[in-house]
């Protein structure tokens, strides 16, 4: 197997705040690698610094050989043609009907006709449960639906590369296993490479194939859910465990009070 998408000493700072430090990794052709941190950690960043959205300080990311921060911009579009990234907050145009936001890219570069483009935005549409959704706007979608259209938009060109901010926050139970089986759907049948933030754990260890914990900017495991599930490091365990208490938050949590103090 090769290496689809190469993260090789990424560093980021905002001013004096170091956001990330030397993140290295590889994601094969096929795989479906999840990233998981806590809220802050520079895990949108990374994303973006992959997409080419952003410039790291150090380092570089590779996809499909070619080195991103290299590129010039025609050649930077070409190959975000190859990657559908659904974003954290959908991101969808406003002004736009569902399905003008899905067919979008399509009618952009694609040499598609409007029906093939009407077929295609509907068998996405299909797939993330909003079949017939097609005239609405994004204002009179829930906070769900509008993931569901953003990353009915992401798979609309039938990228290589998925690449999914939190693809399931704010979806119910139900929909976030709907999302995780497209997610491996699209990795069965197409082979699509992909990296899925998430702090669903267990979406999490349904779709990966390798699992990463980022913490304090740099990647702290990097392995197939079974071994990360028993990985002893402190951190890992109290992210699995889900606990205010341990090395995981910044600020240390207030001490536990027990109920009779909390009565007083
Ligand atoms: N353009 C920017 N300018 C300045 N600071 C930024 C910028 N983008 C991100 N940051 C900072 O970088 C840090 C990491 O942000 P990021 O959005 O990557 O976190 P995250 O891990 O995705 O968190 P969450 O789980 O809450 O989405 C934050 O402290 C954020 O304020
Ligand atoms: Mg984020």
């Amino acid at each position: 197997m090769s290496a689809v998408i190469e993260v090789a000493n990424i560093s980021k700072s905002f001013g004096p705040k170091v956001v990330l430090k030397n993140v290295n990794f590889q994601v094969e052709q096929g795989e479906s690698l999840v990233v998981m941190g806590g809220s802050g950690t520079g895990k949108t960043v990374l994303l973006r610094i992959i997409m080419g959205l952003l410039e790291p300080d150090g380092g570089h990311v590779s996809v499909d050989g070619k080195i991103i921060q290299q590129l010039s911009i025609p050649e930077l579009f070409e190959v975000r043609k190859q990657i559908g990234m659904c974003f954290q907050m959908a991101a969808l145009f406003d002004s736009m009907s569902v399905a003008e936001n899905v067919g979008f890219a399509l009618k952009r570069h694609t040499k598609m006709s409007p029906k093939e483009i009407q077929i295609r935005v509907d068998e996405c549409l299909a797939m993330v449960g909003l079949k017939g959704s097609d005239n609405l706007r994004p204002s009179e979608l829930s906070g769900g639906m509008k993931r569901r259209v953003g990353f009915a938009r992401a798979i609309a060109l039938k990228p290589k590369i998925l690449l999914f901010d939190e693809p399931t926050t704010g979806l119910d139970p139900v929909m976030t296993d709907v999302i995780g089986r497209i997610i491996l759907d699209l990795k069965h049948e197409l082979g699509v490479t992909s990296i899925t933030i998430t702090h669903d754990l267990k979406s999490a260890f349904a779709i990966a194939d390798r699992v990463a914990l980022i913490f304090r900017g740099e990647c702290i495991a990097i392995e197939k859910p079974d071994a990360f599930k028993v990985n002893p490091h402190p951190v890992v365990q109290q992210f699995l465990r889900g606990d205010a208490d341990g090395p995981f938050l910044q600020d240390p949590p207030p001490p536990k009070r027990n109920r009779q103090e909390a009565n007083v």
